[in-house]
Formats: structure tokens, sequence, C-alpha cells
């Protein structure tokens, strides 16, 4: 026994010599380019349930129930066929850009063709919102619109869910009968949780153009603009729909969180929201904080009954945003896009620092231990920083380069090189798995087996694995210009990096296919009772009509609840606030303690794209690959 173990570990050995010899780096980029554009939408597909509708030109994008637990549990999550098929812009414009980048900063295969790319973006384009009056505004929805002529608005509509919900009763039997044929168990307690979740469905059709999007199409266009040699025409065709940055420098302060305005459409914000970063704006009293949707409270009062409306009637800040739109900016600064630096304004200047500011504090205060707060709407951890040093790359390259920069991109280098060149190395060496190599971030980590013993899946390994090692590179390589290779800067710690990048990359090539690819790199902004608005400390409380109520004489089912404004408006000092957090409010205490997102009853809707954790993990080989060792 002993004698066998030993010779075919020996094989393995051989095995992995020769196979490391025929540089599996490049099998395993061809294999992943061809997987990633296996999942590009190129014929598409009306809806017939159970056929799911798919728009041309867009990548694969799954909504997903985050069941755990037990095996029979955990295989409501992942099972290959228990999934609605979403067409959304962000992991589409996510994917296009990966694939660019791994061009542009790695040694890889071409990644894209124009024809290919060109249908990617022509999809984005359908994205825009419809309910501008001005023409080439660039600003996104996370859903295309539909025309509905009795409110004469645009309003979002991921399609299959709203076919699935419109016919939903008759649609859950022929679900129920797919799942029972599929040997599926436990069915009854998926059709619950689906019809539970369908309500919160409902709302989500009516959302808002939000800033995160518009940001990812910025960044984007930013590269096309820079490969138009590689892919001629289609930049021009961008700019046609794009080209007004007036604008939307305009939408993006108007709808900025600035704490201490007298404005009430400037100053109120959920209070979810307030309760993590409130020691950020008192200390940041002058902030202006990019938040997550443009609209503001004049405006869904007067147009939520028309069908657009931000969840709870009321804006928020998510840092995972605020990374997104810190990268747009940037780039667009950078590499001048378009007349973008001419309205770099005062208060863009503000936003912009605050904005970088903002991200630094969160990781150095571990989100004030509530991520599902902080990163309300997009929980991957390791998404999150990745976004975030995205900014600090295009920074230290700049500075190669000696770019000219105004002073405040000086200023986010600095806040941002710090953090990410310390803090986040160490989260990395805190939160690696046991094999010094990997990591995850919560999908099926609290997975048991048939024992009931904890056995994690690890099905957002790759994409977390492959995230660290494009933070890493991100934070301390640049882009040298003369040979076209990723040089590590100088830093004292440069050889614990590249260890840590060296093994994580070993583990990718070994492991890129033994794991489910997926990820969650969105999700609504409720993940169970803890999460709703309503138990977080306030002091506005009305309906849209304006009429105000008081929530200690609320039923928190009356059907009401749906028009209510429940926000934090201005200031309020910590003593008066921790006061506020040992009441109650609608008679439920303020929930203080995160548990982590795999809580008993806490299941919520998650989205998932398999294209996307391919593409990031190209992205980290090719980028590995042109390091110059
Ligand atoms: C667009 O213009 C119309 C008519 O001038 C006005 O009623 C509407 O509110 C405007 N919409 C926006 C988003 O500015
Ligand atoms: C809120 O939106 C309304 C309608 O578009 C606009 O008139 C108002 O100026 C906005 N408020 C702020 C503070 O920008
Ligand atoms: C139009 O919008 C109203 C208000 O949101 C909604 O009740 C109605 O179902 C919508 N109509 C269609 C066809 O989507
Ligand atoms: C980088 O190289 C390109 C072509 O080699 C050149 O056109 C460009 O000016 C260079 N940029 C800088 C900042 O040196
Ligand atoms: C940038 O400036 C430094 C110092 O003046 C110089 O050594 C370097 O060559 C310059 N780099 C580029 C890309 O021009
Ligand atoms: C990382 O791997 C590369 C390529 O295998 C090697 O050249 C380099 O020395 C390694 N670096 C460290 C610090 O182990
Ligand atoms: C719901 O709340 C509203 C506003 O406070 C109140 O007018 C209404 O009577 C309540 N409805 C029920 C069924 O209690
Ligand atoms: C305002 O809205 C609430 C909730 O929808 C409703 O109960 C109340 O009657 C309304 N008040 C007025 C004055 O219309
Ligand atoms: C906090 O605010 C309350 C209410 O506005 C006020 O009475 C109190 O004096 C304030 N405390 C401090 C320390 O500013
Ligand atoms: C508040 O909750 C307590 C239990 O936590 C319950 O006994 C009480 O009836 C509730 N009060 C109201 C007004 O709902
Ligand atoms: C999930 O797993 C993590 C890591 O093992 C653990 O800290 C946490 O308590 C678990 N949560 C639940 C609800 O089991």
């Amino acid at each position: 026994m002993m004698l066998l173990h030993k010779i075919s570990y020996l094989f393995i050995c051989i095995c992995i010599y020769y196979t490391n010899a025929a540089s599996p780096i490049d099998e395993v980029m061809d294999k992943l380019i061809k997987l990633i554009s296996e999942e590009q939408i190129l014929e598409p597909v009306k809806f017939r349930f159970p056929i799911w509708e798919k728009q041309l030109g867009l990548y694969r994008s799954e909504i997903r129930l985050d069941f755990f637990g037990k095996p029979y549990e955990a295989d409501l999550r992942k099972n290959k066929y228990i999934y609605v098929f979403d067409n959304n812009m962000f992991a589409t414009g996510w994917i296009s850009a990966v694939l660019l980048e791994a061009n542009m900063y790695g040694r890889a295969p071409l990644t894209i063709d124009n024809e290919h790319l060109s249908i990617a973006i022509d999809a984005i384009e359908k994205f825009h919102d419809h309910n501008q009056n001005e023409s080439s505004v660039p600003l996104m929805t996370f859903w295309s619109q539909v025309y509905n002529q009795t409110t004469d608005t645009w309003q979002s509509a991921p399609d299959n869910l709203r076919y699935l919900i419109t016919d939903f009763d008759k649609n859950l039997e022929v679900i129920e009968v797919i799942l029972k044929a599929l040997g599926i168990k436990n069915i009854a307690e998926l059709i619950d949780k689906l019809r539970t979740s369908s309500a919160q469905f409902k709302d989500v059709f009516e959302i808002p153009p939000d800033f995160d999007d518009t940001y990812l199409n910025i960044g984007l266009g930013v590269q096309l603009k820079l490969l138009q040699d590689k892919y001629p025409s289609i930049y021009l065709r961008w700019l046609q729909t794009n080209s007004n940055m007036k604008k939307l420098i305009d939408l993006t302060l108007q709808y900025a969180y600035r704490p201490f305005s007298q404005d009430s459409d400037k100053n109120t914000i959920d209070p979810r929201t307030y309760y993590w970063l409130r020691d950020f704006i008192r200390d940041n009293p002058q902030a202006i904080i990019v938040t997550t949707w443009a609209q503001n409270l004049t405006e869904v009062k007067k147009i939520a009954h028309r069908g657009i409306r931000m969840p709870f009637n009321l804006n928020n800040v998510d840092v995972t945003v605020s990374a997104n739109v810190l990268y747009g900016i940037t780039s667009a600064i950078i590499y001048d896009l378009l007349d973008f630096k001419n309205y770099f304004t005062q208060d863009m200047e503000t936003l912009y620092l605050s904005t970088g500011s903002l991200i630094a504090w969160s990781i150095k205060n571990s989100m004030k231990d509530r991520p599902d707060l902080a990163q309300v709407y997009y929980p991957s951890h390791y998404n999150f920083l990745w976004y975030g040093s995205r900014s600090l790359f295009l920074l230290e390259l700049a500075r190669h380069q000696n770019k000219s920069l105004p002073d405040v991109l000086n200023r986010v280098y600095t806040v941002l090189s710090d953090v990410y060149r310390n803090d986040v190395v160490k989260y990395f060496q805190q939160h690696v798995r046991l094999d010094k190599s990997s990591y995850d971030d919560f999908l099926g980590i609290n997975d048991t087996n048939l024992f009931d013993k904890l056995e994690p899946t690890g099905e957002d390994r790759i994409f977390s694995t492959a995230q660290t090692v494009n933070v890493l590179i991100s934070s301390f390589t640049y882009l040298d210009n003369a040979t076209g290779k990723l040089k590590w800067i100088n830093d004292r710690q440069i050889e614990t990096i590249q260890i840590m990048v060296n093994k994580s990359i070993s583990w990718l090539l070994e492991n890129v296919f033994k794991y489910q690819p997926f990820n969650c790199f969105f999700s609504g902004s409720v993940k169970g009772f803890n999460q709703l608005p309503f138990w977080y400390p306030a002091n506005i409380y009305q309906f849209l009509n304006g009429t105000t109520f008081d929530p200690n004489h609320f039923d928190i089912n009356n059907e009401s609840l749906v028009d209510a404004i429940v926000g934090v408006s201005g200031y309020i000092n910590e003593t008066t606030y921790q006061r506020m957090i040992s009441e109650k409010h609608f008679n439920v205490s303020t929930p203080t303690i995160f548990n982590g997102y795999n809580v008993p009853g806490g299941e919520f809707p998650f989205w998932s794209s398999q294209p996307y954790t391919y593409s990031v993990t190209l992205l980290a080989l090719a980028q590995y690959n042109n390091l110059d060792k």
C-alpha cells in the first residue's frame, strides 16, 4: 500500500514536471479564453418558460439563492439547473474590461476579437437610462428599461424575473415538476423561499439608474479610447451615445451625499449607511460622497408611483460602488476622456478625495465589522478590494510616466498606497487558507457533509484567489512603457508579495478547473431580517406623500410601509446616537452584530457569473506571465 502510494506520488511529480515544461500557463489561458467565449450569447433567445430570455452579446450571469448547510440544502444553491438567467450589463461590462486588460497589462493570446467585443459593447449600449432629456448622457442602469405607456416612463426590467413573476403560480408549478424530475430534495423549502423572494423581486423592477454601472461604462470607454488601433470604430460608436461628460458630472454631484448640507435632498441617507460610516463623516464634515442611485427624495416622492424608485425610497452609500466610481474618474482624468477634465470642479475634487478616503478608512476599520451594510449590494470582499486597487495601479503608472496630475489625485495615491501596501496585505495573510495559497469568501463555507461535519465546497475559491493575485499585482507593480512588462515597485516587502503571488498562481494552475467557478458579484441589500433598514436609528419617518408617522405606533405588517421613507438626515452626535441604538425601532432592537452571510433563515438571492470568474483568473495568469522577474 505504502509503496504504491509512493510510486503514484512519484508519477504525479513527473507529470507535473513535464506539464511545467510544456508551459501549462499557456494551455490554461487558452482554455479559459475558450470557456469565456462560449458563454457569450451569439444568438438572442426569447423567453418561453423554462427557456430563459438571453440578450445578444451579453455574457452568462445567474441569480441563485444562498442556501447552505446539509448536502441537500447546499444543492439548492449550486445545482446546475436551479438559477434564473439574468441579462444585466454589470457582468458583461466587467468581463469585457478584464479581457481587454489581460492583453493591455498581461501577456496572453488575443482574448477577444473585434466582432465579439463589438456585440458586447452594443449590448451594453442598451442599458442607457432613457428618462434623460439631454442626448448622449452616459447614465446607465443594471437592467435595460422598457417603456410603460400608462406611466409614460422607462422602467428597469430584468426580463426573466418579470416573465417569471407575471404568471408566478403557473410557473411555480412548472418549476416543481422540473425539480421533481431532477430528483431534487426539499423542493417545498425552495418553493417557499421563491414565494417570499418574489415579493422582494417586485421592488427591484423599479430601480433608477446607478453610479456603479455608470462609471463602469466610463472606465470601459477609456479602455476603448486607448485601444482604438486594435479595435477600430468601437470607440467612435461608444462616443456617439456617451459624450455628455458635463451632464454626467452634474448628476454625480447632484445626487452625492453631503451630511452637513442644509438641503434634505442632499443630507438624508439610508439608516444602514449612517450606522457604519458615521465616524467617517464626524471626522470629515465637508465630505461629498458618491451614492448608489441617481435619484433624490424630491424626485422619489414625485415619481415612485410611476415605477421608478430606489429600494426603500432612499439613497445609500456602498463602498464597492465608491471604488468603481473612483476608478472611472481616475481613468477619465489620467487618459483625458473627452472634456471630462474641464468639469473636474472644486466639488468634484472633494468628491474624489472623500470617496478615496472612505475606501481606505473602510478597509482600515474592517468596515466597522459591518461588511453587510458597507458593501450593501456587493458582498464579495475580494472583488471590492480589487476594484479599489485598480485606481492605485493607474495612479502608480501615471507617476512612472511623469504625468502631471491634479494634486488631489496625488493625495488619493498616498491614501490608497498606504492601505493597500499594508492593511490589505495583512488581511490576505490573516485570511489565507491553511494551504497558504488560496482564499475563500463565503459561498459554501458553512456546508456540512452527511455526518454533519463542516465541509466547505470552495465555490468562490477560484474567484477569490484570482482576485487576491490581481490586487497584489495592482498594488505592487506598474507597467513599464519601454519594455511592455509589469515591473515590481521598490518596496521592503516585495519578496513576501512575490511569494504570495507565486503560491496563488501555482494553486490556480493546478485547481482552476477543479472547483465551481461561482462568485457573488451582486445581491439585494437585504440578506435577512437584520439587514432591513427599519431597525436602525433614524430621525426621518414619513411617507412619500410627506405625512410623518411614529415608528413606535406602527404595525410593521402594514402595507403602507412600502411607501415609507426611514432615514437619517444631517449629523447625530454620538451620545445621542448611542442612546438611539439602545432603543427599539418598530419595536425591534438595533442589530449590532453581523454573524456572516450564512445564517439560518437568512438565505438571500445572489448574482454569480462563471465567465466573470474565468476572466479574472485569466487576468491574474496573464499579468503574472508578464512580470519582469
Ligand atoms: C424632461 O423634460 C420634461 C418636459 O420639459 C419634464 O417634464 C421632465 O421632468 C424632464 N425630465 C427630466 C429627467 O429632467
Ligand atoms: C432633486 O431633484 C429635483 C427634481 O429633479 C431637483 O429639482 C432638485 O434640485 C434636486 N435636489 C438637489 C438637492 O439637487
Ligand atoms: C406600468 O407601471 C405601473 C406602475 O409602476 C405598473 O403598475 C404597471 O404594471 C406597468 N405596466 C407594465 C405593462 O409593465
Ligand atoms: C509609451 O510608448 C508609446 C509607444 O512606444 C509612446 O507613444 C508613448 O509616448 C509612451 N508614453 C510615455 C509616457 O512615455
Ligand atoms: C520621469 O522623470 C524621471 C526623473 O526626472 C526620469 O528619470 C524618468 O526617465 C522619467 N520617466 C519617463 C517615462 O519619462
Ligand atoms: C516566483 O516565481 C518565479 C517564476 O517561477 C521565480 O522566478 C521567482 O524567483 C519566484 N519568486 C519568489 C520570491 O519565490
Ligand atoms: C396603515 O398605516 C396607515 C398610516 O399610519 C394608517 O392610516 C392605516 O390605517 C394603517 N392600516 C392598517 C390596516 O392598520
Ligand atoms: C399618506 O400616505 C399614507 C401611506 O400610504 C396614507 O396612509 C395617508 O393617508 C396619506 N396621507 C394623505 C394626506 O394623503
Ligand atoms: C448631542 O445632541 C443633543 C441633541 O441635539 C444635545 O442635547 C447634546 O447637547 C449634544 N451633545 C453633545 C456632546 O454635543
Ligand atoms: C413589542 O414586542 C414585544 C416582544 O418583544 C411584545 O410583547 C409587544 O407586544 C410588542 N409591542 C407592540 C406594540 O407590538
Ligand atoms: C460559518 O463558517 C465560519 C467559518 O468557518 C464560522 O466562523 C461561522 O460561525 C459559520 N456560521 C454559521 C452560521 O455556521
